[in-house]
């Protein structure tokens, strides 16, 4: 994930002002979860597609691959900013969301009451709770996972000091909670898997999803399929 830049006043101040601007609403953050950016808004706007209403200029609206009432998870919900704002664009979606992090978890219930929505959140290690049954199998698995690779040699990690690390770094080049996240999704039959990583990491990421087919690649965001037996 990109650092906030110095520049842009609505990001670096966030923890300070105990809030952050996603997709036009207003979230709360703590030092407790990761800043919400303005890449991960592109997996709103991937899911909108998918459901056949993408409301961008210039961006014609798929068909709607997704049933009528899709199940979405969002696994990594940190401040609860994908999850809240596909609950509040798609009212017909059964929005699920999950986190190690039992303080992010606070935090995202936090938001969800303040735009008076109920979405179940979750304490899991990406999508055990899936596979327990906990939660049903979504057709969507979204998640922006921690992946930076703190050996990247253009990593500003004083940019990121106040963000927590469990929300930023991963092993294996900043693959390894991605590449397993992969593994679960092919063996629960997932659908759709949209992830967030850095650019330079989607040629590694798109080779070992080896079960999925790349749809389209936005910004950070990659869109997968299944593919069919
Ligand atoms: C990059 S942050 C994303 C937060 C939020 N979804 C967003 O886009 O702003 C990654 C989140 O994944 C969570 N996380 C880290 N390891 C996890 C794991 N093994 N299973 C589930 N969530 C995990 C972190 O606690 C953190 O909230």
């Amino acid at each position: 994930m990109n650092a906030p830049s110095p520049s842009n006043s609505n990001t670096l101040p966030a923890y300070e002002r105990g809030t952050q601007d996603f997709y036009g609403r207003d979230f709360i953050v703590t030092p407790d979860v990761l800043i919400p950016r303005p890449e991960t808004e592109q997996i709103i706007d991937a899911v909108l597609n998918l459901a056949g209403k993408s409301y961008l200029p210039g961006v014609r609206p798929s068909k709607g691959q997704l049933p009528q009432k899709p199940t979405i998870l969002d696994v990594g919900t940190g401040s609860g900013c994908i999850a809240i704002t596909l609950s509040l664009e798609l009212p017909d979606a059964k929005i699920y969301a999950t986190d190690i992090s039992d303080k992010a978890i606070k935090i995202a219930r936090k938001n969800a009451d303040k735009f008076g929505i109920s979405i179940p959140f979750i304490i899991s290690h990406l999508l055990e709770k899936v596979n327990d049954g906990t939660i049903p199998t979504p057709d969507v698995v979204v998640a922006n996972l921690p992946y930076v690779d703190e050996q990247w040699p253009w990593l500003d990690k004083s940019a990121l000091q106040k963000e927590p690390s469990i929300a930023l770094y991963a092993e294996d080049h900043g693959l390894k909670l991605i590449k397993e996240l992969i593994d679960q999704a092919t063996s629960l039959n997932i659908s759709y898997l949209i992830l967030e990583a850095d650019p330079c990491q989607h040629e590694k990421i798109v080779a070992y999803a080896k079960s999925y087919d790349l749809i389209e690649t936005r910004g950070f965001i990659l869109c997968m399929h299944l593919k069919s037996h």
